[in-house]
Formats: C-alpha cells, structure tokens, sequence
C-alpha cells in the first residue's frame, strides 16, 4: 500500500488511503454507539455488499471494498438516526460514501479504457501482422537469437501452419503474436493493434478476448470436470453465468464431446478428446485468432487428423483465424498457406489448394 503511493501513486491508491484515514479517526472517537455500531455495520456491510454482487455481478476485490464502503457510509448515517445526532460521524459515513462511490466509478472507467485499447480505429485486412521482428534469449553470457527478421501477414479467417526443424523458432513466434512475450526489436500487430503499445492489464485483456491458445500438453486441469476447464476462460472476462453454460454445451457438442464426457476429468478422457477439449476451451471467449503449438504433436496420426478437421471446421464455419505449429507436413497441408521457417527466419511461403481456402 505504501509501496504503492510512493512508487506508482493513482486515485484508487489515494482512496485506500483515505478510506484508512476515515476509518482511523472514527476507531479513536469516544462514542458510545461506536462500540455496538461494529455488529450493526457489519450487518449493514453485507447486505450491501450482498446488493451491490446481486444487481453488478462479482467484478473483483476492489470494487467490492469500494462496494462495501458505500454500504458502511450508509451503515453510519443509519447509526446517526437511530442513536442520536454526531457530527464526526456523520462526516465519515459521507467520505465513505463518496469514496466508495467514486472508487467504483473510477474502476468501471478503467475498464472500459482497456476494452478501447485494445480495439483499432477501423478493421483491418489482416489479423495478425508481424513487422522484422528480433528475438533474442540471453542465457548467462550467451544470446541466443531466436528470431533474425521475421515479417508476416495473416488474413482475417486465414488458416496458416509453420514448419521448420526444431529450435527454428517456431515456438518463440506463436509466443509473440499471442502477446506471451515481447519481441527484443520489430512490431507486432493483433487485430490492427500494435502490442507494444500495451500495458500488461492491457495485454491480459487482449489475450483473454482475442487469442485462443492450443498447447501440445493440451494443459487442462485434472481436478475438475470437463465443463469447468472449458468453463474458466469465460469466467475470467464474466461472462454472465447462463450464456457460460450454454456455450460450453454448444461448444463441446461441436466438437463432437457428450453430456457424459462434459462431467468427467480431463484426465479420463482420450488424448484425442482432451486436445477437443482444449480447443474449446480457446473458443471460449469468441477469440478472432487460435493459436496451435503442436496441436497433433502428443497424438497418433489418425487421432491428430481428427483434431486438425475440427480446427479447420471451425476455421471455416467461425472464420476464426487459425495458425499451427507443427513438425507434421500431412497436418500442415490442411492449412491455406504454410510458412517454412529456418534459423529464426521465413525460408518459403507454399500455397496449399488456391490460397483462398479451395483445395
Ligand atoms: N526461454 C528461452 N530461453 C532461452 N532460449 C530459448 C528460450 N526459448 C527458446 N529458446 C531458444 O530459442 C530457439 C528457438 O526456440 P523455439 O522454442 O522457438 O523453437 P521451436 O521451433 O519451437 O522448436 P521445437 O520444434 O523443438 O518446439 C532455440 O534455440 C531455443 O533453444
Ligand atoms: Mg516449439
């Protein structure tokens, strides 16, 4: 909190602090109701909290601090009433309602700032844009460089592989057009947006309403059912619950998961149903981009096969823009257009059918 003022001081840090200051300087009055005032508060707390989850929905910690003191300023002026007339007191519950109320609207604006940030002006034709892009590692005092010059384009709806020997970099640029990490020189667009220009709440944003990610190791979690997994993206950006567990359904029955599969744990499930699960999971938030690292890569061909044919279903039928990784030429010729990639750099382009997605 200190740390906070000193070092990166906003108006949220300013309200804690007063919010702190209001409720010291009641702690030290010598009023008798003070003392009984704690249980009738809290009660008076709750219920407004309780509200304000009710009509707002749960948006966070802060909001609800914020929340809550609203419901103690009104706590106060409650107390005022009933056990007779306090000036201080009065004063106080009045800070706390303003602070609560202006801290709530300060958040919501915030909000809605990142929402803005993270949309273009205009649409543009390509998707993913990627402009001589760098990327080194420095291990000890060695730099490894991962990418030497990247420059790449992807249309909207587009279906792209990458291929390339291992340590090519194929991994290192997913990373980087998912806003995983940041290139060492060169620009990376998403969706008409250039990422450098993004904080990380910025990039969070980004990455949770945007970008769907697809990992080799499907990387579910094994503790709670199916649903739940594809459940969490969606959770994450508060989707309303109803529209939540409508859409896993929709989404899991797509790709081709029943309502036993849907209560299991991933575990339980075959490896070709978990990467089915995974991809649903990335369609979540209604991404414009998936992005695949080795979709295949843990799975027998036919299996692999299978995955690449929902991938490219949903391509077609979404026109959601999709780019795979993969060692595998049989699941890159599914793709519109593969990228070869080699020693951190484009080596060919190949057209797969006529490059508009007609085999
Ligand atoms: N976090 C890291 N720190 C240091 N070096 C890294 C890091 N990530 C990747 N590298 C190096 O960067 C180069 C490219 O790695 P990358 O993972 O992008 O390759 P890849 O094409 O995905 O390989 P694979 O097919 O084996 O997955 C390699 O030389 C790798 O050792
Ligand atoms: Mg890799």
């Amino acid at each position: 909190m200190v740390y906070c003022l000193v070092k990166k001081p906003t108006p949220i840090t300013g309200l804690l602090l007063l919010i702190i200051l209001n409720r010291a300087i009641l702690a030290s009055l010598d009023v008798p109701y003070i003392i009984d005032m704690g249980s009738k508060l809290v009660i008076a707390l709750s219920v407004a909290a309780l509200i304000l989850l009710i009509i707002w929905g749960y948006h966070g910690v802060l909001p609800l601090l914020f929340g809550i003191e609203i419901g103690g300023g009104m706590g106060q002026v409650f107390l005022v009433a009933v056990w007779g007339w306090n000036l201080t007191v009065l004063l106080s519950s009045i800070i706390s309602m303003a602070t609560g109320m202006l801290g709530v609207s300060i958040i919501m604006n915030i909000e809605s700032e990142h929402q803005q940030m993270i949309e273009a002006d205009g649409e543009s034709e390509y998707v993913i844009e990627v402009e001589d892009v760098y990327k080194d590692y420095v291990v000890g005092n060695i730099v490894v460089h991962a990418l030497r010059g990247i420059s790449m384009r992807v249309r909207r709806g587009e279906f792209v592989a990458i291929m390339g020997p291992s340590g090519s970099g194929k991994s290192t640029l997913l990373n980087l057009i998912g806003a995983l990490d940041k290139p060492t020189s060169g620009k990376i667009y998403i969706d008409g947006v250039d990422i450098s220009k993004l904080d990380e709440d910025q990039l969070a944003e980004l990455r949770n309403r945007k970008i769907g990610f697809v990992f080799q190791m499907f990387n579910l979690i094994n503790r709670t059912s199916v649903a739940r997994n594809v459940e969490l993206p969606s959770i994450i950006t508060r989707m309303p619950k109803k529209k939540r567990i409508e859409k896993v359904r929709k989404l899991l029955s797509i790709l081709g998961l029943d309502e036993d599969a849907m209560k299991r744990r991933p575990i339980f499930l075959s490896g070709g149903q978990q990467q089915r699960v995974a991809i649903a999971r990335a369609l979540m938030n209604d991404p414009k981009i998936i992005l695949a690292d080795e979709p295949t890569g843990n799975l027998d061909s036919k299996t692999g096969k299978e995955v690449m044919e929902y991938l490219k279903m949903l391509n077609r039928k979404l026109g959601t823009t999709v780019v795979v990784v993969t060692h595998d030429r049989s699941v890159a010729m599914m793709a519109d257009r593969i990228l070869h990639i080699m020693d951190g750099k484009i080596i060919r382009e190949e057209y797969v059918g006529d490059g508009y997605g007609n085999e």
